[in-house]
C-alpha cells in the first residue's frame, strides 16, 4: 500500500472554503514559520479511502475472535458508548465545582463500593490509569505502611512467582524493593517449600496473580496467606485475571491486602496498544490512610473530594483518574444486575470447553480444570515436525483468528495462552477449535505451509526484532539524512521500511 505522502499531488485539498473577507491575523515575526509545513496534499475521497484501507488492514475484537491470554479482549457493548456520551458525563470539566459534578462523583463512589465488594476489601482509589500503574501504586502503599510502622529499613523484599507478568518485577524495582522469585510446583501452584525458605523478617510482601498466568487457581492460597501474614508481611493481588472469579471468590477473603483491578479487561473498555485503561487500587482498612488523594467520599446525600489525608502517598494521576473508563465499567457491571458471577462463570466455562477439545492435539503442561484461560504448549509439534508456537500463531491468522499470547508464561516452553472470555458464542469457539486442530494436522502433512504463514494477511512474516528495534515512523523525504544506515544495511537498496513503518 502506498503511503499518503506518495499519493500527494501539489495543490490538492481535502476541503475548500470561500476566502475569508476578514483581515489576516498578525503573527509576530519570531513565531512565523520559515517554510510551509510539508503535509500531504490529497482530495477528500482519496483521504477517506486511504484511512479506510489502513483501518481494514487492522485486526480487532470487532473483526474476529481475539483469544489473547491475560489480556481479556472481550466484546465492548455499544451501550457503554451511549452512556459515556451522555452530555452530563461527556462535557464535564475536571475543574468543575463539586456541586455541579454530583452525578459524576456519585458514579465514582458507587463504582468504588462495587469494587470493594467484588474484592472483599474496604477502601478504593480509582486514580491509577492502568494495571501496571496500579501495581506501582500498591507497592508504594506497602512501603508507606511499613515506613509508618518504623519498619521501612527491614522490610525490603517483595516476592513474585516465576509465572508473574513482566510488569510485576518491574514495579517491584521501581518501588525500590528487592525482588525474589518463587518457583511453581508440578500442579501449577506456588511451591510451598521454596516459598517458606524465602519468607523472613525482611519480606515486605507477596505479589501474586490468582488465578495465575497459567489459568490455575492456587490450591494452597490460604496457606500462602498465612505464611506471609505470620511473618508480618502483606499480600498484593495482581487483578489482571479477576475476570475468572467475580462474585465467586474474593481476593480479600483469600487473604490479600492490596488489589489492583484492570478495569479495561474485566469490565470492558476498548483497549490495546497501551491504552486507555483503568487500574484502581482496593485495600484492607489498615492501608486506607495511605491511598492517593483526593478520595471520593459520601456525606449523607452529597458526594465530595477529600484532600485531607495526611498519610496519603499523594497523587498518582491527574484529577480523579480516567473518568470515561469508570463510566463504561459501571455500565458493564450494572448490565449484569446483581448477577456479576454469571460473567465469570461463562468465561470459565468457555475456557474449559476449549481446553477439553484441544488437549489431545497439543501438549498440556498442567492437566487440571482451568479458570478463565489456559496454557497449551506446541512442544509436541516442535519435537515431531519442527513447528513452533510462533508458527501456530501465524497460521491462525490465515484462519481469521487473532493469535493467542505466545511464549508466556516463561516457564512453559512453546506456550500458547488462550483466553476466550465470556462474550463468545459456541460457534466461534468451535470454529477456533477446528482451526487449531487443522494446524496440528497440517504440521504433519505440510509443515512448510505453516512455516510460511500468514499467506492471506496484508503483511506476511516480518523480521520482528528489526520491526521493533528499527521502526521507521516518518516519511523519508530525500533530505532526511538519518535513514542512510538503514539503506546501507539493505545493500544500498531502497527498502520498504525506509519510507515509513
Ligand atoms: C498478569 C498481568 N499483570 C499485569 C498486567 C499489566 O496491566 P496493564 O496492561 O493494564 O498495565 C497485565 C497486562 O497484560 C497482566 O496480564
Amino acid at each position: 500500500m502506498r503511503l499518503i505522502y506518495e499519493k500527494s499531488k501539489a495543490g490538492r485539498r481535502a476541503s475548500s472554503l470561500p476566502r475569508y473577507d476578514i483581515p489576516k491575523a498578525e503573527v509576530p515575526e519570531e513565531l512565523r514559520r520559515t517554510a510551509a509545513p510539508r503535509l500531504p496534499e490529497i482530495s477528500e475521497p482519496d483521504l477517506v479511502r486511504h484511512f479506510t484501507a489502513l483501518a481494514d488492514r487492522n485486526f480487532g475484537v470487532d473483526t474476529g475472535f481475539y483469544p489473547l491470554g491475560s489480556c481479556t479482549m472481550k466484546h465492548n457493548p455499544r451501550v457503554n458508548e451511549r452512556v459515556v456520551n451522555l452530555p452530563g458525563f461527556r462535557d464535564l470539566h475536571p475543574y468543575q465545582e463539586e456541586e455541579a459534578s454530583q452525578g459524576a462523583l456519585e458514579l465514582m463512589w458507587r463504582l468504588q463500593e462495587i469494587l470493594a465488594e467484588v474484592c472483599g476489601l474496604d477502601a478504593v482509589s480509582l486514580q491509577p490509569a492502568a494495571g501496571s500503574q496500579g501495581e506501582l501504586t500498591g507497592l508504594m502503599l506497602m512501603r508507606a505502611y511499613f515506613a509508618d510502622r518504623g519498619e521501612a529499613d527491614e522490610r525490603r523484599v517483595v516476592i513474585t512467582a516465576d509465572t508473574a507478568h513482566g510488569t510485576n518485577p518491574a514495579s517491584v524495582a521501581m518501588a525500590g524493593f528487592e525482588l525474589k522469585k518463587v518457583e511453581t510446583d508440578d500442579r501449577g501452584n506456588l511451591d510451598l517449600d521454596d516459598l517458606r525458605a524465602k519468607v523472613d523478617g525482611r519480606t515486605a510482601g507477596l505479589m501474586l496473580t490468582n488465578p495465575s498466568t497459567l489459568g490455575l487457581f492456587d490450591e494452597h492460597i490460604a496457606e500462602v496467606s498465612a505464611i506471609f501474614h505470620d511473618a508480618g508481611a502483606l499480600l498484593y493481588y495482581d487483578g489482571a485475571n479477576l475476570n475468572a472469579v467475580c462474585g465467586i471468590s474474593r481476593p480479600g477473603d483469600m487473604g490479600f491486602d492490596i488489589v489492583h483491578i484492570n478495569l479495561h479487561k474485566t469490565f470492558s473498555q476498548p483497549h490495546g496498544g497501551g491504552g486507555p485503561g483503568g487500574g484502581p487500587i482496593v485495600v484492607r482498612d489498615i492501608l486506607e490512610p495511605f491511598l492517593p488523594v483526593p478520595a471520593v467520599v459520601r456525606d449523607g446525600d452529597d458526594f465530595r473530594l477529600d484532600h485531607d489525608r495526611p498519610k496519603s502517598i499523594g497523587k498518582v494521576r491527574g484529577f480523579c483518574g480516567p473518568f470515561g473508563v469508570f463510566v463504561r465499567s459501571y455500565a458493564y457491571i450494572r448490565a449484569y444486575g446483581p448477577g456479576l458471577r454469571e460473567m465469570s462463570e461463562a468465561a470459565v466455562l468457555n475456557a474449559n470447553y476449549l481446553l477439553a477439545r484441544l488437549k489431545d492435539d497439543y501438549d498440556l503442561p498442567f492437566d487440571r480444570l482451568c479458570m478463565h484461560e489456559f496454557v497449551l504448549s506446541a512442544s509436541n509439534l516442535k519435537r515431531e515436525h519442527g513447528i513452533t508456537a510462533l508458527d501456530v500463531a501465524k497460521r491462525l491468522m490465515d484462519h481469521g483468528f487473532h493469535p493467542p499470547t505466545i511464549y508466556f508464561p516463561l516457564i512453559v516452553p512453546e506456550a500458547l495462552m488462550i483466553e476466550p472470555t465470556e462474550t463468545e458464542a459456541k460457534e466461534t469457539l468451535d470454529a477456533f477449535i477446528e482451526a487449531m486442530r487443522a494446524i496440528a494436522a497440517e504440521a504433519a502433512t505440510d509443515p512448510a505451509a505453516i512455516k510460511d504463514a500468514p499467506h492471506k494477511r496484508p503483511v506476511r512474516r516480518l523480521d520482528e526484532v528489526k520491526a521493533a528495534k528499527r521502526a521507521v515512523v516518518k516519511f523519508g523525504f530525500d533530505e532526511h539524512p538519518d535513514l542512510a544506515p538503514v539503506k546501507a544495511e539493505a545493500g544500498g537498496e531502497a527498502i520498504e521500511a525506509a519510507k515509513g513503518a
